[in-house]
């Protein structure tokens, strides 16, 4: 039962009602038996200021931030952690005591997802796409330990761009390639690839993948970020090729995770966030 003592979460987007994260926190606070509830928000652009503003005077507890406000919010938080300053972007706020806390769990997210079948310490990892997902799992797989970064994007000024920008804040081995012969001379050493472009979302399923079975070696690990379908033309080209596969709902179920703990300082099971996120998607979403 909702009540005064209510503590109140939620996700501010535009759009926001697909958003999949109220079934994961719901999920998690009705077995901890917490008296939470986590709503999602509809906030365009011109009235974010006075969204966050309202959030605060309200007290809300805790906040996710998706497409179009996770860097344009920056402006209205007094401190970002060290991973959401690195990235530029932010996806969860944290309420505290001295005010708003920004943090960025999408890269996180992916890494934890990639662990399960393999430590990303000291690995090649090739990322194709140069966008806002690619930025943050990049900045993650370095501070994570990843030896060396492949940045694969069709256009090279975006690749560009985040490789000066990952070098002057870390410092690493990081490459650049477009989307031709030499990304396919990449992959022949690499340890984890990972698809952070939209091609093969719903509804264009069909979209042919950048890489295919005949690029893939099996023993790398692949990941797709996509998660509708769950299963991408680029997962189904690695499966022939006896690769490892990650899911892209395992980075959705470990962003969401993180930002769970940032809150409540306890870490539910991740089965329990993974069940509600199916359960969400197959009811919700074309698979
Ligand atoms: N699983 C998760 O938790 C999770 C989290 C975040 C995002 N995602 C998914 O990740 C995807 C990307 O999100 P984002 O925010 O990073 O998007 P974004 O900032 O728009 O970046 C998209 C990237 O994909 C490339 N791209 C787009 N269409 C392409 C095509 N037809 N051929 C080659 N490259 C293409 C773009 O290349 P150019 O630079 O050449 O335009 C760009 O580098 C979306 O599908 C999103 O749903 C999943």
């Amino acid at each position: 039962m909702i009540t005064g003592k209510t503590n109140v979460f939620g996700i501010i987007g535009d759009p926001v009602e697909h958003s999949l994260s109220p079934a994961m926190h719901n999920a998690a606070f009705k077995k901890l038996g917490f008296d939470s509830i986590y709503v999602p928000f509809h906030v365009k652009a011109e009235e974010l200021e006075a969204a966050m503003k309202g959030a605060s005077a309200m007290g809300i507890k805790g906040l996710n931030i998706t497409i179009p406000h996770k860097t344009e919010v920056i402006e209205y938080l007094d401190y970002l952690d060290i991973t959401a300053g690195l990235i530029g972007a932010v996806n969860t706020i944290e309420f505290g005591e001295n005010g708003m806390i920004g943090h960025n769990t999408d890269g996180i997210g992916a890494v934890r997802a990639i662990e399960e079948v393999m430590p990303v310490k000291d690995k090649k990892v090739v990322i194709l796409g140069a966008g806002g997902a690619a930025r943050a799992i990049s900045f993650q797989m370095l501070l994570s330990g990843a030896e060396e970064l492949v940045i694969a994007n069709r256009t090279l000024e975006k690749a560009l761009a985040l490789k000066e920008d990952l070098v002057e804040k870390l410092d690493p081995k990081v490459k650049i390639t477009d989307l031709g012969f030499p990304l396919k001379e990449e992959l022949q050493n690499t340890d984890i690839l990972i698809n952070t472009t939209p091609i093969g979302m719903y509804p264009n399923v069909n979209q042919k993948p950048l890489v295919s079975s005949d690029m893939i070696n099996e023993g790398l690990v692949v990941n797709d970020i996509v998660y509708n379908p769950i299963k991408t033309g680029l997962m189904e080209e690695a499966e022939k090729s006896g690769a490892q596969l990650v899911y892209g709902v395992k980075m959705l179920v470990y962003q969401g995770l993180e930002a769970f703990r940032i809150w409540t300082g306890i870490e539910p099971p991740v089965e329990l966030f993974e069940k509600a996120l199916m359960d969400e998607l197959s009811s919700k979403i074309k698979l």
